[in-house]
C-alpha cells in the first residue's frame, strides 16, 4: 500500500485556510497555491536520493552530499494543476515539466488522454504528478495509469486537499504511487466536489466561471 503524507506544518494550514476562504480572489488564490506548492515540495523531496562527493571549499577538501543522478519531472493535470508548477519549480527548477490533459468521455464515463507531452527520458526520472484536488480519484489514477503506458515507474502525486474517496481509490489502483496532500476532506458532494473544500480549483486559479 502506498503512504499517505498529509502536511501538518503551520504555514501550509494557514495558507489552505486562506485558499478555501470563498471571499479570496484570483490573484490571492494563484500566489497561495504557488506558496503551498513550494513549501509542499520541501514535504515531498524528502526522501531523494544523494551521492557522496568530493569537494572544496576556498578552506579545504571535503564530502559533502549533492543529488544522485535520478533526475524529476514535474507533471501537472490540466489544467488546475497548472497552477502548482511554478511553486514546486522555484524550488526544484533542475526538473523538467511535462503535461496531461484529461476529459470524460459523455458516453462511457471514462477518462480520455487528449494531450500529452513528457520529457523523452521520463522512464528515467521521479516524477510528481500535480493536481490541486484529489476528488473521485478517478482523473489521478488515469493519469497514472497513461503515465505508467509511457514508461513512468517512479510516480509520486500531488495535491492540495484530497477526499478520502479519491486517497482509497488511488491506492487501490496504484499502490506504488505516494500521495501527498496539504489537507484531507470526508465528503463529496453529488457533482463530485470536495466538501468543504475550495470550490473549481481551475475556475478559482484561473478566474473563469
Ligand atoms: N475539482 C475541483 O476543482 N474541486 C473539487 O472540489 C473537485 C474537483
Amino acid at each position: 500500500m502506498s503512504k499517505l503524507f498529509v502536511m501538518d506544518h503551520p504555514l501550509i494550514l494557514h495558507k489552505i485556510s486562506m485558499i478555501r476562504d470563498k471571499n479570496t480572489g484570483a490573484k490571492e488564490f494563484r500566489e497561495l497555491v504557488n506558496e503551498i506548492s513550494m513549501l509542499m515540495a520541501y514535504e515531498a523531496t524528502r526522501d531523494l536520493q544523494l551521492d557522496d562527493v568530493e569537494i572544496e571549499t576556498p578552506i579545504c577538501k571535503m564530502q559533502t552530499k549533492v543529488f544522485s543522478g535520478k533526475k524529476l519531472a514535474i507533471v501537472p493535470i490540466l489544467r488546475a494543476g497548472l497552477g502548482m508548477v511554478d511553486g514546486l519549480l522555484s524550488l526544484i527548477p533542475v526538473a523538467k515539466v511535462g503535461h496531461i490533459g484529461l476529459y470524460r468521455d459523455p458516453d462511457t464515463l471514462e477518462p480520455v488522454e487528449y494531450y500529452c507531452k513528457l520529457p523523452s527520458d521520463i522512464a528515467d526520472r521521479e516524477i510528481i504528478l500535480v493536481d490541486p484536488m484529489l476528488a473521485t480519484g478517478g482523473s489521478a489514477a488515469a493519469a497514472i495509469g497513461f503515465l505508467k503506458e509511457k514508461g513512468a515507474n517512479n510516480i509520486r502525486f500531488m495535491c492540495l486537499i484530497a477526499s478520502r474517496k479519491g486517497i482509497d481509490v488511488l491506492q487501490k489502483a496504484h499502490p506504488d504511487v505516494d500521495i501527498y496532500a496539504a489537507a484531507v476532506d470526508e465528503e463529496l458532494n453529488d457533482h463530485a466536489y470536495i466538501v468543504p473544500g475550495l470550490g473549481d480549483a481551475g475556475d478559482r486559479l484561473f478566474g473563469t466561471k
